[in-house]
């Protein structure tokens, strides 16, 4: 959002010039346009309204959930240890939405504990571990799957029958759930929610998601509606999704249409849409190695260690040179990491300018989500830092792992 270009072509984000911040911080580095992020954010509580949660999977470290929470969006934490986060940002329990297909009797006990807004509720076992805890009486939502297919990888599709995710609705497991949540002593049941996938594109999926939902939804006269994440976000030129206003008012169009009751408090818990355009990954460049006849390889100083995405779902990127930022791209390159694999992709079909040499720094922009939190060690590769830019100045939030990190948990 906060990008310019000067009069030589350099690129800064948030008043920041993004050449001096990696002379300064190193590379590969993570770069968030703090601006952005709380748009965003503010974008979300005013679409859907006071319940919407940030779905952190997507980046989390405690500078981002601090600045969810500043920005009125709740939090859907999907496992202890982005629940422990979260409370360690000083988020209080009670904006904590608990997610996970197979939480822990000790995640569990330490939700009910604090006492988190909501716990989405996955399985049978786990409403068994809920009766076993007792005490707390935790807010309640079912998760329910709706057989719809959203038009995404078949690796983040969940709503379909086929899912390790929730109750099916074909099946009669969610009303089966439903009752037993109802009856239960240990809980509040306080509603219903779905998931359909992630990188969704069309408003019209979620239409088709309320529409399902609807008839199992309005009779149970629960207060709350949840249709989860997935507002997709575009990576590559020439793609377009709804932004998060059109999603919510496509989702409140169609439950108005379906009869869901006025005064139900609808939610939904984007993740993606929230941070992947805030941000972008800077690289340094080290060889680049022209095949005659086969393709370039230029090779950077990370890869499928800060960004996975290529490799598991075939993701595409673009590609600039942040010091010639409006150049013309016509050389087409294989932009590849600096690990053991052949696939370690960044961008598999990039163009750069063709002054582009080795020492030029790159950037990939669209990296603030499933990125750093699916960043791993592979190749002993420490983690890139995060910056976040706002009105000129930068802040790490994130510090780069050293070598020692490396070791910390051997014994
Ligand atoms: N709610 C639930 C229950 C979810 O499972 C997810 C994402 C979200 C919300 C947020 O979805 P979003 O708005 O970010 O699409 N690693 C994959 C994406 C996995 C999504 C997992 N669940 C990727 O890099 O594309």
């Amino acid at each position: 959002m906060n990008a310019s270009v000067d009069a030589s072509g350099r690129l800064s984000i948030g008043g920041v010039d993004l050449l001096d911040l990696a002379s300064e911080q190193g590379t590969p580095l993570f770069v968030y346009d703090e601006d952005h992020l709380r748009a965003r954010c503010r974008e979300a509580v005013t679409a859907w309204g006071d319940g919407v949660a940030y779905g952190a999977k997507a980046f989390l470290c405690r500078a981002m959930a601090a600045l969810a929470h500043e920005e009125g969006m709740c939090i859907d934490v999907a496992t202890g240890g982005e629940l422990h986060v979260a409370l360690a940002a000083g988020v209080p329990a009670e904006r904590l939405v608990l997610h996970g297909n197979n939480k822990s009797e000790h995640e569990l006990r330490a939700a009910v504990e604090v006492g988190v807004g909501r716990i989405v509720v996955d399985s049978f076992d786990e409403i068994d571990r809920l009766e076993r805890l007792g005490g707390g009486r935790p807010r309640v939502l079912v998760r329910v799957t709706p057989g719809i297919e959203a038009h995404t990888h078949e690796y983040i599709m969940t709503g379909q029958a086929d899912s390790k995710f929730g109750f099916g609705l074909a099946t009669g497991d969610a009303e089966r759930a439903v009752r037993r949540l109802e009856r239960s002593r240990a809980v509040e049941l306080a509603g219903v929610h779905a998931h359909i996938g992630s990188q969704v594109f069309l408003a019209d999926s979620f239409v088709r998601e309320v529409e399902v939902l609807a008839s199992f939804f309005n009779p149970l006269a629960l207060p709350e509606l949840c249709i989860g994440g997935g507002l997709g976000v575009p990576y590559v030129e020439g793609e377009e999704a709804p932004t998060i206003t059109e999603w919510a008012a496509a989702v409140h169009g169609a439950c108005t249409a379906s009869g869901v009751p006025e005064e139900t408090r609808v939610t939904a818990e984007p993740g993606r849409s929230i941070v992947a355009a805030a941000a972008l990954t800077l690289y340094r460049v080290g060889t680049i190695k022209p095949i005659e006849g086969v393709r370039t390889y230029l090779a950077v100083d990370g890869g499928m260690s800060d960004n996975p995405r290529p490799v598991l779902y075939g993701s595409g990127y673009e590609v600039f040179l942040p010091r010639s930022t409006d150049a013309d791209r016509t050389r087409a390159v294989t932009v590849v990491g600096k690990h053991c694999e052949s696939g370690d992709f960044v961008v598999r079909h990039g163009r750069v300018p063709s002054d582009t040499v080795v020492g030029d720094v790159i950037a990939t922009p669209v990296t603030g989500a499933y990125g750093h939190s699916m960043a791993s060690n592979y190749n002993k590769v420490p983690r890139p830092p995060v910056v976040f830019v706002s009105g000129g100045a930068a802040r790490v939030v994130v510090r780069r792992e050293t070598y020692e990190d490396l070791m910390a948990c051997d014994v």
